[in-house]
Formats: structure tokens, sequence, C-alpha cells
């Protein structure tokens, strides 16, 4: 036996090291074990290297899960508020760019840097480079093997993340854990995830490639404002990325470009006050001028605007602010920023992570059928869900 903890993590991610920190920090011994060569790989390069490390206005409502109540507890007894007074306890320079979302002034890294710290404050040990195999129950609670040896502690939590970006070494492996303890898993599926086009579609959109725009995204009863970015492989850019953890394959979005303005009532108004002007150059007064061009010729649009009718102009306007499109799938898990479902909630004790029926058995983060929105919704998860598993680990 290599060695005996009270806590073992497996999983130096945002939530595994925050459940170390604060089980650390209440006198356990605690060993966190990850087979990668770096703590915190996705803070890194999360936020584009500046980590959008929480969102202020994070509540149960920015949250996907089959439970919706579920995040309620731990979202509550760790807040935004809480974990801004972590980084500023350590001088990290921070902003809020947009819609309460907050990053580092400078780095990812301070971030990293910050919970190490932290960990290490709380005399929690950190193993890298640890490849793990099997994990059972023994006399002590937990008997965890590893290629560093075999480790026992009598709390284990799980906090290996999803599935997304298998290129940073996201494995899955919490679901293998819970199946092998006859947890019940709810479907995992990519979220946060850029939406592609059939072939035909990405063909005629192709000369929009790199565009970017306001827009709204529609599907049922949720919609996202934000931008709108064109690809070469279908549809990106914030609104997307949101709309894309609520849509389903062979489901329709609606698409509406410039929400804010209303764009039939100003073409409208181009036609009275310049009847020769096209109508090309009329949208591109307030759209970029080749989404302005593909629009009208997709249209078939030529000619003054004096010679389009209501009608026509009402299709126009549909065009872009009424446009139906069905995506043929995501770009999966290879670019997806989360995994959405996960470990179904309903076995575990939304107070604490830990699973009900099994004592000393946590689940955390990521793996968690918890998904946040875009914008520092699912580091706040990562924190909340980490601290209050590190309270009673
Ligand atoms: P996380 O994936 O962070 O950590 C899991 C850890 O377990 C890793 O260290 C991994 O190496 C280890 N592990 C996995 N399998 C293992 C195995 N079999 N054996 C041993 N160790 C194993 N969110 C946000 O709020 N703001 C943002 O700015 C961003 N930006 C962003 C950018 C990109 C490109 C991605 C992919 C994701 C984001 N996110 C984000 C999402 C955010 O990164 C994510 O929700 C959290 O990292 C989840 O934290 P966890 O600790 O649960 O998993």
């Amino acid at each position: 036996m290599a060695g005996r903890y009270d806590v073992i993590v497996l999983g130096a991610g945002a939530a595994g090291m925050m459940c170390a920190i604060r089980a650390g920090q209440r006198g356990r011994s605690v060993l966190v074990l990850d087979h990668a060569a770096a703590p915190g790989e996705k803070i890194r390069i999360s936020g584009g290297g500046r980590c959008n490390f929480t969102n202020i206005h994070a509540g149960p409502k920015n949250f996907l899960s089959a439970n919706p109540h579920f995040a309620k507890s731990a979202l509550a007894r760790f807040t935004p508020q809480d974990f801004i007074a972590m980084v500023e306890r350590h001088g990290i320079a921070w902003h809020e760019k947009t819609l309460g979302q907050l990053f580092c002034d400078d780095s990812a890294k301070d971030i990293i840097r910050m919970l190490m710290d932290e960990m290490r404050a709380a005399g929690a040990q950190l193993r890298l480079r640890t490849e793990i195999g099997d994990i059972e129950q023994s006399a002590g609670g937990y008997r965890v093997s590893t290629s560093e040896g075999a480790f026992e502690a009598s709390s284990l939590v799980v906090a290996t993340g999803g599935k997304s970006i298998p290129k940073m070494g996201a494995t899955g492996f919490a679901y293998r854990i819970a199946e092998q303890f006859g947890l019940p898993l709810v479907e995992t599926r990519p979220g946060l995830v850029p939406l592609t086009l059939d072939p035909q579609l990405l063909q005629r959109l192709a000369p929009l490639s790199g565009i970017a725009a306001p827009a709204e995204i529609r599907h049922g009863k949720t919609s996202f404002r934000e931008a709108l970015l064109f690809t070469h492989r279908g549809l990106s850019g914030p609104a997307i990325l949101q709309i894309s953890s609520y849509w389903r394959e062979g489901e329709d979005i609606t698409v509406v470009i410039e929400p804010d303005i209303d764009i039939l009532a100003l073409l409208k108004k181009a036609k009275h006050a310049n009847g020769r002007q096209s109508a090309q150059t009329a949208l591109a007064e307030i759209l970029p001028k080749r989404l302005a061009q593909h629009v009208v010729e997709s249209e078939g649009i030529s000619g003054n605007m004096a010679d389009l009718s209501d009608k026509r102009l009402q299709q126009l306007a549909a065009a872009i602010q009424a446009w139906s499109v069905k995506p043929s799938g995501s770009e999966g898990y290879r670019t997806a920023e989360v995994t959405l479902g996960g470990i179904d909630t309903a076995c575990l004790d939304s107070r604490t992570m830990q699973a009900r029926a099994i004592p000393g058995l946590f689940f955390i983060g990521e793996c968690v059928d918890v998904t946040g929105w875009l914008g520092g919704y699912n580091f706040q998860w990562a924190w909340a869900s980490g601290h209050v598993a590190g309270e009673a680990a």
C-alpha cells in the first residue's frame, strides 16, 4: 500500500482542486491524482487564455439538468463573491467583460497558481502523471490502484470531468466509475459546441465564412442574444454555442440577425426615402457587406428599391430576421466546451455531492448532470460543487 489518506480526489481540474482545498482546510489529509502532466489544463486554455472564472449573475436558471433544482444548494453555499474574494486575496487583477462575465486581466495561469498555492497551504498533496486503474471498496473505505501504487481513503471524490476535448485528456472516466457502483447516468452529449450544416447549404453560405453579426438564436422557448459567426463548417459564435446545449438532432433553430433593428421598417423607409438605391445598398447600412449581398442574391432580388413590393420587402426581412435553419449536427466533443448529462443528480445529495446509497463516494464538476451556459457558469459550478464536497468528504 503506497499511502492512506482521509480523502482521495480523482482529477486535478477546477472542481477537484477546489474540493482538495476545502477538505485540506478542514484538517483532512488529501491526495489528488491526475493522469495529466499539469493540473488545471482546461483552466489554462479557458476564456481565450484569460479564464472566464465566474459570472456575477450565476444562479440555478443558468444551468441545464434533468433536475433544475439540484444545483441550488451548492451554488448558494459557494457564490461568485466567494470566488472573487479568493481571487482578490491572491492579488489577481480581473475585469468584467460583458454580461457579468469575469476574466483575469493577465492570464488564466494566475488562477491555476492560486489554486495550487491554496492546495499547498491546506496541505493537500498532488500526484500528476498517475494512471488510475481499479477502484474497490475496502474495509477502510476506497482503494485506488494506480501506476504509482495503491492508495486508500475513507472518502473518494470523482472530479475527472466530462468527455469534451479528448485531445486534452478527457476520458469520460467518471461515468465508468458511476456504472461500476450502479449509479444511473443521464445520456451525455456535447454542449456549447458549434453547429454544422449540410454540404449543400454550406456551399451556399461559403462566401459568408468569417462574418460575425449580433443575433438572437431561438429554439422553442429558449433564446440567446449574442454574436453569431458563420464558419467554414457551419454556425458558431456565443449565441450558437448557447443554443447548442438546448438543440437536438433533427430540430430547427431560428436566427434573427440584428435583433435590435426592425429591418422591415428600415427597408420600407429606405424605399420611400430613396427608391433608386438597390436593396443591397440599403442593407449594407446595417449588415456586413458580404452578408447583405448574399441575402439579396439568394432571395433573387435585383433592381431598385422602388420596384420591390411590400411583400418582397417582407420576404427579404424574413430571410434576415426569421431564418429557420436545421443544423445537420454539431462539431462534437472535439470542440465542445462541455458535456451535457452525466451522473444522474437523483442519486446524489445536493448539499454534499455524495452518492446517497454509497457513503464516502462523491461526484463533482462537469461529470455531474449539471451544465452551465457559456460565460463563466461552468467554472462557478466546478468551484461550488467542489467546495461543498470538500466540506463533507
Ligand atoms: P476538468 O476537465 O477541468 O478536470 C478534470 C481533470 O481530470 C483533468 O485534470 C483531467 O486530466 C483529469 N482526468 C480525466 N480523466 C482522468 C483519468 N482517467 N485519470 C486521471 N485523471 C483524469 N468554463 C467557464 O466557466 N469559463 C470559461 O472561460 C471556459 N472556457 C472553456 C474553454 C474550453 C476550450 C473548454 C474545453 C472548456 C471551457 N470551460 C469554461 C468549461 C470548463 O473548462 C469546465 O466546465 C471545467 O473545467 C470543468 O471542471 P472539472 O474539474 O469538472 O473538469
